[in-house]
């Protein structure tokens, strides 16, 4: 079984899936890690010298390459959920998770955040709007969604030691 987590920015997907992956066996890959490495360069950086229509290729080109694996947790960036071509892939690849905690708890880890192009410096009203916009590609997507009413870590560990 893979696991594929989306959600908005600071959803959580990174840290969650890195947990997971440290307590179950399950190899962890960070989409946005593997981009940055494979250009040399920092997600930023990608943005201001190349734009975001170049970061999204890349992002779709990662996914292409992505060959067939078993016990493996991905996590996505926040605008994967943009090309429905990403999301056959990711559908066919393994369970996609949506983490969805409220609002608030978004804003709060997204303050003041700089290493994220699409919402450094911006107010949480421009952040909320694109999170409103993202919102029911999240869902329409999900194969389980996790809102924060039970904790992610442990529903994903008792999911995993299921199979
Ligand atoms: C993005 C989310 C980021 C990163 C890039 C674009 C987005 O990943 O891929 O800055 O469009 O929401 P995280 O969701 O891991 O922050």
């Amino acid at each position: 079984m893979n696991l594929v987590l989306i959600g908005f920015m600071g959803c959580g997907k990174t840290t969650l899936g890195r947990s997971l992956s440290l307590h179950s066996g399950y190899e962890f890959l960070d989409m946005d890690a593997e981009i940055e490495r494979q250009a040399g360069m920092p997600i930023t950086e990608i943005f201001h010298r190349c734009g975001e229509a170049r970061f999204r290729e890349l992002e779709h080109a990662f996914l292409q390459s992505l060959s067939a694996k078993e016990n493996l947790i991905l996590s996505t960036g926040g605008g994967i959920v943009l090309n429905p071509a990403n999301m056959a892939i990711l559908k066919q690849f393994g369970t996609v998770v949506f983490l969805s905690p409220p609002t608030d708890v978004l804003l709060k880890r997204l303050s003041d955040d700089v290493t994220r192009p699409l919402i450094a410096h911006k107010a949480p009203s421009e952040i909320l709007e694109l999170y409103r916009q993202r919102l029911p590609l999240y869902r329409q997507y999900a194969d389980i969604t996790l809102d924060g009413s039970e904790n992610p870590y442990y529903y994903l560990k008792r999911l995993i030691s299921k199979q």
